[in-house]
């Protein structure tokens, strides 16, 4: 018998479908609610809002799992790269060896930005966001590649085209802000391996990747990848369903990555680590402050909408922030902080009875500052490991018989009625 759930309003009963998921979490749908009864529902933050079902990935925040197309995000920062996990979220399952090739080869060949679009880099002002500039830059790549999305083949190279020129057009910007020479991407080179050389190669001197680091960032995008609908997902999907080109949509999404509450949250680590150095390393003092409710300051890479445990990519960060800094011989003093203050912050009431524990950019920060990754542009590290999810989640919402115009309604709670008075009288 299919469930149904009962809502009674004004003494009427009305019947709701429950749909159920995969595994066993429960929708109200109440696609008719309106229609039937002349009520919406309120929801700010939508954290009761199932806006889609999906086939991408799989969160359980209650007991910390996560799972893309059904393999645990642990098994995928053991075995897997970035790039044939972006190919698992967009295609739906892992690849074959020659599926691999195939897809290394079109990145490959995708991987070089128009001349012209250095121009762009130029103009902005020597103070721009990364963020700010990458976003821009995904726009614009609308106008070079115009091409309408009519076929699979079609869909397929822009997807790619996407996921390769956005690592380039990334470290493009770094080289750019630096006044230096843009670094071109290679063809014997990984994915990975080529983001690094096209950020740190230089005429003097020359960059060898180490393949310790080529795997941290492996690692870091694959535990970026997607985390369905998130934020910045949310805006790709809205954006994407006024029916707007690829390019749009995810530079909505990477304009709502760059927020402190979002991605924009690990070079807010970093700088709130800095601050309690500054301050003379007081982690008491952090704490009380992100507790005291008159106070604004939160902790930053602590807490999630969706984990009210501990957040299954930071624990696998946090190894990896162990393992980097130990290869790189580091010893960097923010990660002390970084230590003591999850301790005190774990065994603290307020956050245990919030189930505040660290979220992925807590470690995340460090690990791209021991890689050399300068702090304003972490946001635009995380940004290019969430393509794969952007990409996949888009083209799961065009392809979504049941999708429809992203438009909420709303309670209005301003003036009533009143008449135009002219500008005399005001
Ligand atoms: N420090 C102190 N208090 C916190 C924090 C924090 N980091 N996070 C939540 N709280 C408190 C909050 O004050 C509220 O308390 P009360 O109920 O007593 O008023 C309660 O916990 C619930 O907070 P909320 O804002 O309603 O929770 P949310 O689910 O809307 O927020 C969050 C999730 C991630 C925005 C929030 O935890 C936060 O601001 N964290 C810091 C920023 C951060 O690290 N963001 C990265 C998230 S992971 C990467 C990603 O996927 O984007």
């Amino acid at each position: 018998m299919t469930e149904t759930a009962k809502l009674i309003i004004d003494g009427k009963t009305y019947e709701l479908p429950v749909i159920t998921g995969l595994e066993n979490e429960k929708a109200i749908d109440i696609r008719k609610l309106r229609a039937e009864t002349g009520y919406i529902t309120y929801d700010p933050g939508f954290g009761n809002t199932g806006s889609c079902q999906s086939a991408i990935t799989f969160m359980d925040g209650e007991n910390g799992i996560l799972r893309y197309r059904g393999i645990p995000i642990e098994q995928l920062a053991e075995h897997s790269t970035f790039v044939e996990t972006a190919y698992l979220l967009i295609h739906g399952s892992l690849p074959t060896r020659e599926e691999l090739t195939n897809i290394r080869v079109v990145l490959n060949d995708q991987s070089m930005v128009h001349e012209d679009m250095q121009e762009f880099f130029t103009n902005f002002p020597s103070r721009s966001h990364p963020m700010n500039i990458l976003s821009a830059m995904v726009n614009a790549l609308r106008s070079f590649y115009p091409e309408l999305m009519t076929t699979e083949e079609l869909i397929e190279r822009t997807m790619l085209r996407l996921l390769s020129k956005v690592r380039t057009l990334a470290a493009v910007s770094y080289k750019i802000s630096r006044g230096h020479k843009v670094v071109y991407p290679r063809p014997d080179y990984t994915y990975c391996q080529n983001f690094l050389n096209m950020m740190f190669d230089s005429p003097v001197n020359p960059y060898i990747p180490d393949d310790d680091l080529v795997n941290a960032l492996n690692l870091f995008w694959i535990l970026h990848a997607d985390h369905e609908q998130n934020c910045s997902t949310a805006a790709v999907r809205v954006v994407g369903s006024g029916r707007v080109n690829i390019y749009a949509s995810v530079s909505a999404g990477i304009a709502a990555l760059w927020g402190p509450l979002h991605g924009g949250a690990n070079q807010a680590v970093i700088v709130m680590l800095e601050e309690i150095q500054k301050n003379g390393g007081d982690i008491n003092k952090a704490v009380a402050k992100a507790k005291d409710k008159n106070d604004p300051f939160r902790l930053m890479g602590f807490g999630h909408r969706v984990y009210k445990t501990y957040d299954p990519r930071a624990k696998i960060m946090k190894e990896t922030c162990d393992k980097v800094l130990a290869k790189l011989k580091i010893s960097d003093p923010l990660l002390d902080s970084a230590r003591k203050l999850e301790e005190v912050a774990l065994k603290d009431d307020y956050f245990i009875d919030h189930n505040l524990y660290p979220n992925v950019d807590f470690y995340s920060g460090i690990v791209l500052k021991a890689m050399g990754i300068p702090t304003n542009m972490f946001t635009v590290m995380f940004a290019i490991g969430r393509l794969p999810g952007w990409i996949s989640q888009w083209k799961e919402s065009m392809d979504d018989p049941h999708w429809r115009l992203s438009r909420p309604r709303q309670i209005y709670i301003g003036k009533a009625k009143g008449d135009y008075l002219p500008i005399d009288e005001r």
